[in-house]
């Protein structure tokens, strides 16, 4: 190959050091990685301590600079956050350069406007870093899986939290020293309420739905609940009853009703939900993640790995570089885009009410101890046409007792209703827990 692919880095935190090294140790990979070469680097601190070694020259404090650098092709952009994130990957785009980032929320927000963008300039934006750290996931929602109508993508997408419930399921570590952990680790965002409130996984899952069914939604308004409200409790009786509790992000094409509109009604939540153990997801520990696409005529198709990390997202990252590279090297012109590489949106696509989501339901009920209590909550159940799965009675004390009740599959306004009834009854105290159940 003749020149080099010049790769300007906005950001040399995990991430940014984890890309450094790769391409400063070209030994035993693709040859491909030989022919690229960092140009620019721009840091917020100059003086900051660095495990890896960064030519002088090359480094500076201005983003803008490595920007407008000619010698760079290739924006990569690992600085996270929206803002300056959105404004630097868009004057990377009107400088006519392909962007790679690991920003999902960025892309989640901003997708529609940036692929645009890029098209109109003719250059990529490739993000397979944004979901799934090293997962190749983005990669096979936009090409291997192209000849499929997807149905359902069900992922396991935030490292940090799966972390937490691993450790939470088997070592019974309370739940602030293995956030603290996850933090060391290099797993959790700069701000952990990312995390545990869901948010990371809701900008995930506002990407992969995008991918999967051709058309973005907004991402404010996806139903979002994180494992901060999930109590160790629900966790040992979920154990005892046969299920693994993971926060789940799912996003489902529903079928279209009569007179609705052209556009496709999806429903995207994210939410601690129970797992048979036997489920593929359930063994799914640690930090790592993992992507359950089910399409017609694939079937289901699992992707697991390490899903946060340094390594693993860089991974991710120089795979997309490796693909512009690739790209360059075929002499392709820009102006001419690969399609599926590209993926613009191909189709409208509007989120459904909340009450169309068609879940099984734990719920945990506190209630006096009193003689026919169980059968009040069943009928209550019954007359909102709700089947029951299972209901067990776990503690009785002075204090009352707890009934764990698991549903059969309703939907959220079924499910509303009854609960409602429920808690109007004298003998329920309160209604202390609702996750979701597959
Ligand atoms: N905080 C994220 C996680 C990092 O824990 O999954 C990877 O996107």
């Amino acid at each position: 190959m003749g020149k080099k692919i010049g790769i300007g880095l906005l950001g040399l935190g995990t991430v940014g050091t984890g890309v450094a090294k790769i391409l400063q140790t070209p030994d035993k990979r693709h040859p491909l990685v030989r022919d690229i070469e960092l140009v620019g680097v721009a840091v917020k601190n100059l003086e900051r301590p660095r495990e890896i070694s960064i030519p002088t020259s090359i480094l500076c404090q201005d983003p803008n600079l490595v920007i407008d650098n000619p010698a760079v092709d290739v924006v990569v952009e690992v600085i996270g956050g929206i803002e300056p994130a959105r404004t630097l990957i868009m004057r990377a785009i009107r400088a006519g350069k392909s962007v790679v980032t690991a920003n999902k929320a960025v892309i989640a927000r901003h997708g529609e406007e940036i692929a645009s963008a890029a098209s109109k300039a003719g250059v990529y934006v490739l993000i397979e870093a944004a979901v799934g750290g090293g997962i190749p996931i983005i990669e096979p929602l936009k090409q291997s899986l192209g000849g499929n109508r997807i149905k359902k993508v069900t992922g396991i997408i935030n490292g940090t939290t799966n972390y937490i419930l691993s450790k939470m399921a088997k070592e019974k570590v309370p739940y602030k020293e293995v956030l603290e952990e996850a933090q060391k680790l290099g797993y959790a965002e700069a701000d952990p309420a990312a995390d545990v409130e869901g948010l990371d996984a809701a900008d995930k899952i506002a990407i992969l739905s995008g991918l999967a069914f051709g058309g973005s939604v907004e991402r404010t308004n996806i139903p979002t609940h994180g494992i901060n409200k999930l109590k160790s409790i629900d966790v040992d009786y979920a154990n005892q009853l046969g299920y693994r509790v993971k926060l789940l992000a799912v996003a489902e094409c529903l079928e279209k009703k009569e007179n609705e509109t052209n556009s496709l009604p999806l429903a995207v939540w994210v939410q601690p939900t129970l797992l048979p153990k036997e489920h593929p997801l359930a063994g799914v520990n640690g930090v790592n993640n993992a992507i359950l696409v089910e399409g017609d005529p694939i079937g289901q198709v699992m992707f697991y790995g390490p899903g946060a990390g340094a390594g693993p997202t860089a991974s991710a990252v120089v795979a997309d570089i490796l693909n512009i590279a690739g790209i360059n090297f075929l002499g392709e012109k820009s102006g001419c885009l690969d399609p599926l590489l590209a993926a613009s949106s191909w189709r409208m696509c509007h989120l459904a009410s909340p009450n169309e989501i068609i879940q099984k339901h734990y719920l945990r009920v506190k209630t006096l101890d009193t003689p026919g209590v169980i059968g009040k909550i069943g009928t209550a159940f019954g007359e909102h046409d709700v089947s029951i799965q299972s209901i067990v009675q776990f503690d009785a004390s002075q204090s009352g007792a707890e009934i764990v009740v698991i549903t059969q599959e309703v939907n959220g306004e079924q499910m509303s209703k009854t609960l409602k009834e429920i808690q109007a009854l004298k003998e329920v105290i309160g209604i202390e827990a609702q996750i979701g159940c597959l």
